[in-house]
């Protein structure tokens, strides 16, 4: 007799965005001729930059010649592409992380949710709220926590409350956790932490013996001096971050899949014994266990943005999604609607109007203006009562999106 994982039917039946994705393919069947605009899911509308483009297209043809043929590559990624991710985001701006402390994957939703197989299963949990359901999600899945109450958190999970009120720059947590993670900038209210509220948040870490999971995807975005790219720029971090970055936003990877996990050798927790082991260590275990490398085309396709052409393509995508940003966030002002993110971010994050609750809202937006986006309520009980818009559509759609919000009466 096979048995289930049981901590699967803790978890609300389905995943954010493949509910989103449900909702809206049940309200096309009923209106098949709706003119949808997807501001949804956060996914790329840009093709990619040409200088992947040619990069893996030169690949191919390497595949096509046993000389140049390559089989399964080193799971941790191919040099080429570590050196260059070294060099341009680490070592260029001062920050010394070693070749072997960064792991090329197929993306940091893969990473974000596998990273907690490294630790003990009792290990208790602190996240941000609302943020990127994958974190909750996998340690629900892992059996680090309890059942979901009617308040909408999981039970033995510490939820550190994001929202207007602080700044969207949540209290530490009050008692001792072994695992907090942090997205910055945050998905989905596409608020940032400066340098002096992120110092704290590492300085917790060191005092409490935690570790900080930095999920980094959107670094691209920042446009503030005082936000940091990366959390090893805050002194101490390397002894407690992890710190996850990703293709899929910066060059528009999301299809294409591939991202990176750094894991210092500084970074450590310890056994039952009292022992401490680097967590490098264990996950470069698991990595080259449970992975076999990202494709050789698609890491070809990542090293070729770190070219000049390569940077003045991604700078030029980075640009034009940020000025949909700025046309949702000016609309939404103009229109009346509280609005937050959107600066260092691709995300808006607003005030649902007329006080309606998150999904309330979002019905009301398919249904009389045809309009998709995400609740917030789905990335946490602090996200009740706002929405997510997201810069990645194309400008058309974009304008006309903010236009059809604009005339809504609520
Ligand atoms: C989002 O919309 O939050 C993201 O696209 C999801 C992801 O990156 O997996």
């Amino acid at each position: 007799m096979a048995y289930i994982n049981e901590n699967y039917l803790k978890l609300p039946g389905s995943y954010l965005f493949a509910e989103v994705a449900r909702r809206v393919s049940e309200y096309k069947k009923n209106h098949p001729s709706a003119d949808i605009i997807r501001l949804g899911i956060g996914d790329v509308t840009l093709p990619l930059p040409q200088a992947s483009i040619d990069a893996m297209h030169k690949a191919v043809d390497e595949m096509a010649h046993a000389e140049t043929f390559r089989g399964y590559g080193p799971e941790q990624g191919y040099p080429f592409l570590i050196e260059a991710v070294r060099k341009h985001n680490y070592t260029d701006r001062g920050l010394d992380i070693a070749a072997d402390e960064i792991f090329i994957s197929d993306g940091s939703k893969s990473d974000c949710g596998n990273i907690q197989e490294i630790f003990a299963e009792n290990s208790t949990v602190a996240i941000t709220d609302p943020v990127y359901p994958v974190y909750l999600d996998t340690n629900v899945m892992a059996g680090r926590t309890g059942t979901l109450k009617e308040d909408g958190h999981f039970e033995g999970v510490v939820y550190l409350a994001s929202n207007a009120e602080n700044n969207f720059c949540p209290a530490l947590p009050k008692e001792h956790v072994d695992m907090l993670y942090l997205c910055c900038p945050n998905n989905p209210t596409g608020t940032t932490l400066s340098h002096s509220e992120l110092k704290k948040w590492v300085d917790y870490a060191r005092a409490n013996d935690t570790v900080i999971l930095f999920d980094a995807a959107y670094a691209a975005y920042i446009s503030e001096p005082d936000v940091p790219r990366s959390i090893y720029e805050i002194e101490g971090a390397k002894d407690v971050a992890i710190e996850f970055r990703s293709f899929s936003k910066t060059a528009g990877f999301t299809g294409t899949r591939c991202g990176y996990t750094v894991i210092p050798k500084t970074v450590t927790a310890k056994a039952k014994d009292g022992s401490r082991h680097p967590l490098n260590a264990l996950w470069n275990r698991r990595h080259c266990t449970k992975f076999n490398g990202t494709a050789y085309i698609v890491q070809r396709g990542a090293e070729a943005i770190y070219t000049e052409e390569g940077q003045a393509q991604v700078k030029e995508n980075i640009s034009y999604y940020m000025e949909n940003a700025r046309i949702i966030r000016e609309g939404l002002k103009t229109a009346g609607i509280t609005a937050f993110g959107g600066i260092n971010a691709p995300y808006i994050w607003l005030k649902t109007p007329g006080g309606l609750k998150s999904w309330d809202f979002f019905d009301k937006l398919l249904d009389t203006g045809n309009v998709v986006g995400t609740p917030g309520v789905g990335f946490g009980p602090c996200g009740e009562g706002y929405f997510r818009l997201t810069a990645f559509g194309d400008r058309e759609n974009t304008e006309r999106a903010v236009e059809r919000i604009s005339k809504l009466k609520f």
